[in-house]
């Protein structure tokens, strides 16, 4: 087990490289016959996107702590791609040694990454003065299963020679902060921080050939947001299949920002609140000013013009 010590591009693994690319654009990835690593790939958004990566022909690599839906869904993405082509690593994002002994598996199998997806993430509870274990565990999980999966993977990647993406899942609740749990919030923020500083580091590394995405999700029915309680999914939220469909969309189109609309909030409405929560800094309002109550029929107004001027 080890971080990679390697120096130099190296040639592909997966030569030929006549693969048919998902992304003309920029080169930003996907080919088929490459491999996608997608953490959190047990559920939700990371098992939509096992599926639906599959479809488009790359083999298939899910890592999760949840072992037992690791192989629902590599039954599934075998019945895809065939079980060849499908690893499932029980693997706890969280744990450095955890996430190497990913890299090796995946690196001794098919030699290198195509999609690399950090999207394990967990919605516990913190307050800004309560439910400190719960912070450590939301913090570990969502910002250091991230940053031990990209210590990890990239030092390896930036030296392939095929194209490859990163893909880090975080939220809205990382940019509009919306009060209700901080913890998640803080560790969303620092997705979004971290993701930005690791684009403008890879394109300015010579010869990597590597892009970095924020995959910013609206309100998708997945096990973080009640599903496995049973029921309904609720008229407003997007299923977790119609967000990776999107993702793979906007991959194409090359776009870092990822911000995924739903069925109760459109494109419109969420740059008029990522405008408004940049104005705060901007203007000197007071933190959070859009749930301020001398504040909020200001924001509702200047929402409502805002979409009445795009109209
Ligand atoms: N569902 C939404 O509305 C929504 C909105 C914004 C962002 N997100 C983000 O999308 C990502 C995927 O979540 P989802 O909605 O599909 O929820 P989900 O609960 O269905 O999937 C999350 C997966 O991460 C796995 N996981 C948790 N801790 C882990 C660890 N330590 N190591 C490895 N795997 C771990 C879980 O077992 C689960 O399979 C998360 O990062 C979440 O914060 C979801």
């Amino acid at each position: 087990m080890s971080l990679s010590t390697h120096n130099s591009r190296r040639p592909s693994p997966l030569r030929p490289t006549s693969f048919d690319p998902i992304t003309p654009v920029n080169g930003a990835l996907a080919y088929e016959g490459q491999v996608a690593v997608i953490t959190g790939g047990a559920s939700g958004i990371g098992a939509a996107a096992a599926v639906e990566l599959a479809k488009l022909g790359m083999k298939i690599v899910i890592a999760d702590v949840n072992v037992a839906g690791l192989k629902k869904v590599a039954k599934e993405v075998a019945q895809i791609i065939g079980e060849n082509n499908v690893l499932a690593v029980p693997t706890d994002v969280s744990k450095l040694e955890d996430v190497v002994r990913l890299k090796d598996k995946v690196y001794e199998t098919w030699g290198e990454v195509g999609i690399l997806m950090n999207n394990a993430g967990i919605g516990n509870k913190g307050t800004s003065w309560g439910g400190l274990d719960e912070w450590h565990k939301v913090i570990d999980v969502n910002l250091f299963g991230i940053v031990n999966v990209q210590q990890t993977f990239v030092p390896a990647m930036i030296h392939q020679e095929n194209p490859a993406a990163i893909i880090n899942t975080g939220s809205k609740q990382g940019i509009t902060n919306p009060p209700g749990n901080a913890a998640y919030n803080a560790s969303k923020a620092a997705v979004k921080s971290l993701t930005e500083g690791l684009a403008h580091e890879l394109r300015n590394t010579p010869h990597a050939n590597v892009t970095a995405h924020l995959l910013i999700p609206g309100w998708v029915w997945t096990g973080l947001t009640g599903q496995t309680d049973g029921g309904e999914k609720p008229p407003g939220a997007w299923t977790a299949q119609e967000t990776v469909l999107y993702m793979i969309d906007k991959l194409r189109e090359g776009k870092f920002y990822i911000v995924c609309p739903d069925n109760e909030t459109k494109k419109e409405v969420d740059q008029l609140r990522i405008l408004w929560a940049a104005g705060d800094v901007a203007e000197g309002r007071p933190a959070l000013s859009r749930w301020h109550k001398d504040y909020k029929a200001l924001f509702e107004e200047y929402v409502k013009e805002g979409l009445a001027q795009l109209d």
